[in-house]
């Protein structure tokens, strides 16, 4: 204290206070509860990955916690949103390089309620075959979303972090799990910040090329670049946000690309901020693909009357330890879930299945 004299013992009585902090997965974790509710540490399993197979970004949201939350669990959007032609154009329109497999895009969502949250499903079924895509996502209570990307290992999720009402800091991050480490994938991990053109379907030029497709040749990367997409001069505020539309290229949008943003979760982010900073509830309407979302609501609100009574909330127990995305095509007769839970959880978690 510069200001007080040499001998003042002012500076024994005065404390600055901190919150615990926890360093791991290249990510300060700070804990603001009470001390005596502290949980065992966040050892994630894409945490315990080496350096290399992981990667981690943020990104200012401008909108509620909650929106973007939803956002992150919802699976039926991706074949619109991320990877979507404009709506007119006809489906015949897929051409050579495309994947093969025609897959509905109206997902079947099922709901395993667990111990930390809920796995659930994105099931669609692929025409003209007996097999089924299945996309298992997790949700630990309350601000983790871990997904797959394909059956490589290649995880990815996200972390959400309210900063007050209108505002969330979303933590996104990527991981590649080899399992076991002889039988290393060949995949490369998704990188959340950079141009990722892995999964890019490869396309000819030429006139008879669908203009839609032709996006897929674009280094549309995943919108979290720091320096392109992410201004960390700027608390990580996004390049392309509201102010300025998110750079819509409406002539894209027409004539290749769903959105016209490039970018995967600048996408994202146009999406749920778009809907207001609080986005009103009341003129919404939930069809049949926002079921892990209506579970998700009720989930919250029961762990929140648990707190007020005094209990711990779901995703405090370190069962979501072993946790991992996971995403297979599956004969379409059997349980997805059965059939994927070695996958869906690292050796040894042990995790209850709620009744
Ligand atoms: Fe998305």
């Amino acid at each position: 204290m510069p200001s007080e004299p040499e001998e003042s013992n002012f500076k024994d009585k005065v404390r600055i206070p901190a919150y615990p902090t926890y360093e791991v997965g290249g990510v300060v974790w700070a804990y603001l509860g009470p001390l005596d509710k502290k949980p065992a540490p966040p050892l994630f399993a894409w945490t315990q990955v080496p350096p290399e197979q992981r990667a981690m970004s943020k990104v200012w949201q401008q909108c509620n916690w909650l929106q973007a939350l939803e956002g992150g669990i919802d699976t039926a959007h991706t074949a619109f949103l991320h990877s979507g032609r404009p709506p007119l154009l006809r489906a015949a329109d897929r051409a050579a390089g495309r994947p093969e497999r025609d897959l509905s895009l109206s997902p079947t969502v099922e709901v395993v309620p667990t111990d930390y949250g809920f796995c659930y499903g994105g099931i669609r079924e692929i025409a003209d075959t007996s097999t089924r895509d299945v996309r298992a996502y997790h949700w630990i209570m309350p601000f983790h979303s871990f997904l797959a990307y394909g059956e490589n290992g290649g995880n990815g999720g996200h972390m959400w972090v309210p900063m007050d009402d209108e505002n969330t800091m979303g933590y996104n991050r990527s991981a590649l799990f080899k399992d076991p480490p002889e039988e290393a994938s060949l995949g490369a991990p998704r990188w959340q910040g950079g141009q990722q053109e892995a999964e890019a379907p490869r396309v000819t030029d030429g006139p008879d090329a669908a203009l839609w497709l032709r996006d897929a040749r674009l280094p549309v990367g995943n919108g979290n670049e720091f320096g392109v997409d992410v201004d960390v001069t700027r608390n990580f505020r996004s390049t392309r946000n509201a102010d300025n539309r998110y750079l819509i290229d409406r002539e894209l949008q027409r004539t290749q690309t769903y959105s016209g943003i490039p970018g995967t979760n600048t996408q994202d982010r146009a999406i749920q901020e778009s809907m207001g900073g609080i986005a009103d509830r009341t003129l919404e309407r939930l069809g049949t693909t926002d079921r892990a979302i209506i579970h998700a609501r009720r989930a919250l609100l029961k762990a929140v009357r648990t707190v007020q009574d005094g209990g711990e909330p779901p995703g405090v127990a370190p069962t979501y330890y072993k946790v991992r995305g996971y995403q297979a095509t599956l004969p379409t007769n059997v349980n997805w879930f059965e059939a994927m839970r070695a996958k869906l959880y690292d050796r040894g978690a042990r995790v209850e299945i709620a009744p």
